[in-house]
């Protein structure tokens, strides 16, 4: 029989995941059959639906929000990343039918920035934003060895419980002086309330690169306030294919090929 191996996404909402147009198109080009869904699943239903979805011959699930905290829960193995981070993008199953845990937002920016040949080692990197896409990150980019590693928040008082959880890293506050970034990364949700502006502005040259961890529409703000410093602007299409990349080699232990995925439904 012609099995197709099933795999899915969990998340609410969940509509306009992009996941299952980016591995349709990995598991085309590795001739792998799979049959990858997007599942709307409300927090009551999310240890019963992954014990479900693997007990009943699930492969593999991509978590996204707001579930990737409280998935891990449901795990019986967490990756090293995983037992840092307390929250996970991606669940496989074991020969013993164990549900491992892992995260490969981190994984899949780093890819990113290095196909886009930019630079973190002995750069100056200041990540906007304290919440989870900020903390899924902040390991990643610390163990590239940047010359400096600043958090800013709205929210000052978020900032010290960061410092203290990623407390092995060289990692510090952000405080304003006169030392340009070279990169700029905004891990912020705050495009989604309507605008983007961030009271930073000295510290910005044309060279600074900006980096928008969110992709599409959702990016527009963002852009528009960083073009008045810099033409070195780039949203997140390329980590959301890349972390994308790194789960479909934990389910299949091979890395697809990435440089030729059509979203042409990001924008939607
Ligand atoms: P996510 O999982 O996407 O990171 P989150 O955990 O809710 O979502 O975190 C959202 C982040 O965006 C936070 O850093 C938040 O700042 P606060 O800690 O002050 O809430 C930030 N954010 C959201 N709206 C913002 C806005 N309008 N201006 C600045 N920062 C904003």
């Amino acid at each position: 029989m012609d099995k197709h191996i099933k795999l899915g996404v969990i998340g609410n909402p969940i509509d306009h995941s992009m996941s299952p147009l980016i591995h349709d198109q990995f598991g085309e080009a590795e001739g792998i059959k799979i049959d990858y869904k997007a599942f709307q699943v409300v927090e009551r239903d999310l240890d019963k639906f992954i014990k479900s979805f693997f007990a009943d011959g699930g492969y593999g699930l991509n978590v996204t929000l707001p579930h990737k905290l409280n998935c891990v829960r449901c795990a019986d193995i967490l990756s090293s990343e995983v037992e840092l981070l307390g929250a996970a993008n991606t669940l496989t199953k074991n020969s013993n039918n164990q549900i491992i845990a892992s995260s490969t937002d981190g994984m899949g920016l780093i890819k990113d920035l290095s196909n886009k040949n930019i630079e973190i080692s002995n750069k100056r990197v200041l990540i906007l934003g304290a919440g989870g896409a900020s903390q899924s990150i902040i390991p990643s980019i610390a163990r590239m060895s940047p010359a400096k590693l600043m958090i800013d928040n709205r929210s000052p008082d978020k900032i010290a419980p960061l410092l203290k959880k990623f407390s092995s890293f060289e990692f510090e506050a952000f405080k304003s002086n006169n030392e340009p970034i070279d990169l700029l990364i905004n891990a912020t949700s705050a495009a989604l309330n309507g605008s983007f502006k961030w009271n930073l502005q000295n510290q910005f040259n044309e060279e600074t690169v900006f980096y928008d961890l969110s992709y599409g529409k959702a990016a527009e703000k963002f852009f528009s306030w960083a073009g008045q410093f810099s033409n070195k602007r780039f949203d997140g299409t390329g980590m959301l294919i890349a972390q994308a990349a790194f789960s479909f080699q934990l389910w299949f232990d091979t890395f697809p090929d990435i440089s030729n995925i059509n979203l042409s439904k990001v924008n939607d």
